[in-house]
């Protein structure tokens, strides 16, 4: 087994999450190197602009090779932390990239971010591009979490078959049968509370759920969230990170 950082950055734009792990792919070895490091406020007031309207932006070829540099330097500053702490050189760094714009249908999936500055930046070798790469052979551009769901399942000895589910800005399921892996989108996750706290209170997230715990559901909204017909399609499907608040249901409501 070999010593990898794996660098995440999510579909919510909280920032960077970051292991060093010892694996060989199949096998793996947490070490108590792990990190979550929000994005700079510059980085995060340029993410904001670009998700406005991530069409537009990545028209404009200076700002995305600015946006780019940004977030790849944050996350080699985020690798050379816990290279530093561990004192571990890895041999391989995974970096997924920050989605700015997802639509497979179209194949179509576009996460900024320069593998090769990273490469450079930290002397050692990096995977990246995943998505586009899985898109290319017909996935729907999110391949590791069901490798990852897959193998915690078996290494929890969990009766078959069993589910994960993801929730994070979108939320995602992996089934494992003992044959089959099936992994898809089951809708948003936290980006929908996200969005209306940034939009009406300025706050990044509900922490905790304080806000949501003092209410009632409003089933009328939850109704026509899943009258959505994403709920009714059968997968491969997935999500961009503002499919459902594009429909801007709740902005109705309110
Ligand atoms: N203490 C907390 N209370 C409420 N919500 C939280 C809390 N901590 C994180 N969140 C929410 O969880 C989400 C971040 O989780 P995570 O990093 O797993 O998701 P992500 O960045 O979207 O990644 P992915 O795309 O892999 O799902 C954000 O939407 C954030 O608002
Ligand atoms: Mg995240």
């Amino acid at each position: 087994m070999i010593p990898i950082i794996g660098l995440m950055s999510g579909t919510s734009v909280d920032g960077i999450d970051a292991s060093l792990v010892f694996t060989n792919g199949t096998k793996l070895d947490r070490t108590s190197f792990n990190s979550i490091t929000p994005y700079r406020e510059e980085t995060q007031n340029f993410l904001k602009i670009c998700n406005k309207n991530p069409k537009r932006f990545k028209e404009k070829k200076e700002q995305v090779a600015r946006l780019t540099k940004l977030i790849t330097n944050e996350h080699a500053n985020v690798a050379k932390k816990l290279i530093k702490i561990s004192g571990i050189k890895p041999e391989l760094i995974g970096f997924h990239g920050q989605t700015i714009y997802h639509n497979p249908s179209n194949l179509v999936s576009i996460q900024l971010g320069d593998g090769k500055l990273l490469s450079k930046l930290l002397k050692t070798n990096v995977v990246f591009n995943f998505r586009s790469s899985d898109i290319l052979n017909g996935g729907q551009g999110a391949p590791i979490a069901p490798i990852y769901h897959k193998y915690l399942i078996e290494n929890l000895k969990i009766k078959l078959p069993a589910v994960i589910i993801n929730i994070g800005g979108i939320s995602n399921i992996t089934y494992w049968d003992g044959e089959n892996l099936l992994g898809f989108d089951t809708g948003p996750g936290n980006n929908l509370m996200d969005h209306y706290v940034q939009m009406i209170l300025n706050k990044k997230f509900d922490k905790n759920g304080d806000l949501a715990s003092l209410g009632t559901p409003n089933f009328a909204i939850v109704e026509e969230f899943l009258n959505q017909n994403y709920f009714n399609m059968v997968p491969p499907k997935s999500l961009d990170r503002t499919t459902f608040i594009k429909n801007n249901i709740y902005k109705k409501k309110f």
